[in-house]
């Protein structure tokens, strides 16, 4: 079976990005997961602190490891915007494959220390599991947002990212380069979407030579997201879009089926509406050369 370091390795030399999708519930895991099969393509599922604790750390590792086995198929499990120690050891002893540890709050500096802290800590536990380190500010929540966050801490420089990664040890990066996560409602209604500074990424995809992490993908214009992959992305963190799916949908299906009670049919719509976004975006994600023309490239 696929480590996910091979996957991402293959992600890099492909110029393709793998699509990491946040999960709540079992609705959310069966959509991201039945999408990802239709394309034959690898799939992360991230569960962030709150998502964890919703869910249960042990039981979503259960539920992702038994879908690998079942099916022997790359699917992953990120600890996602980890912030304590604790937790994020936590999940690396539940067999987590991958932890965003995410000291991104703190200052430079004390970012640097508890970062390398952790990778030292969690490739004690298991050298396997691949750390994320985030710097910059690209807000908080996977939520519909009423004005755009200030980010006060601006975007990430290549020469930030080098001493980051060199220091810390990280096997991923995740920077700010005009994301943000959560949607405006300008975002949700389809009038806006946001843009990334492509440049950039290029720039600090060529000073670290790691692979990076777009977070708050959600309302990101498909051409960006195109270009950033082709410039150096190689995982691209979806949750929003998948929220507004799952609650708009169910409350179609309430609205449509007043007396239904059965949960598995009332359950159906999101799943639906959720695998519809799940589906195209992980297209996008998938497709190398900067255009979803050439297709979607499958593992098997
Ligand atoms: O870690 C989670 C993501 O970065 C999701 O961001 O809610 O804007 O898609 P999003
Ligand atoms: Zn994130």
């Amino acid at each position: 079976m696929q480590v996910l370091r091979d996957a991402l390795k293959q992600a890099q030399e492909h110029g393709i990005a793998i699509g990491h999708f946040n999960i709540a519930d079992l609705v959310l895991l069966k959509a991201v997961f039945a999408s990802a099969q239709e394309l034959s393509v690898p799939l992360i599922v991230g569960v962030s602190e709150g998502e964890r604790e919703f869910m249960g750390v042990q039981e979503v590792a259960a539920l992702v490891r038994t879908l690998r086995d079942e099916f022997d198929y790359p699917i992953f499990l990120n600890a996602d915007h980890t912030h304590s120690l604790a937790k994020a050891l936590d999940a690396s002893r539940a067999g987590f494959d991958a932890i965003v540890f995410d000291a991104s709050a703190l200052p430079f500096e004390q970012n640097v220390q508890q970062t390398n802290k952790a990778v030292e800590a969690i490739k004690a536990i298991n050298p396997w599991i691949l750390v994320e380190g985030e710097i910059g500010d690209i807000g908080t929540g996977s939520q519909i947002h009423e004005a755009a966050p200030e980010l006060v801490k601006g975007l990430t420089s290549p020469e930030e990212a080098k001493q980051f990664v060199e220091t810390t040890q990280v096997d991923i990066l995740a920077p700010a380069v005009g994301n943000m996560h959560g949607m405006l409602k300008s975002m949700v209604a389809g009038q806006t979407s946001k843009h990334l500074d492509i440049e950039r990424i290029a720039q600090i995809k060529s000073a670290t030579r790691v692979p990076l992490t777009l977070h708050g993908g959600s309302g990101t214009a498909d051409e960006d997201l195109q270009n950033a992959i082709a410039a150096g992305i190689n995982i691209v963190h979806i949750n929003t879009e998948l929220r507004v799916a799952w609650r708009h949908s169910l409350e179609e299906a309430l609205a449509r089926e007043p007396d239904e009670v059965v949960p598995y049919k009332i359950l159906a719509f999101p799943l639906e509406a959720v695998k519809q976004i799940a589906r195209s975006r992980l297209r996008l994600f998938n497709s190398p050369g900067n255009s979803s023309s050439q297709g979607v490239r499958r593992f098997r």
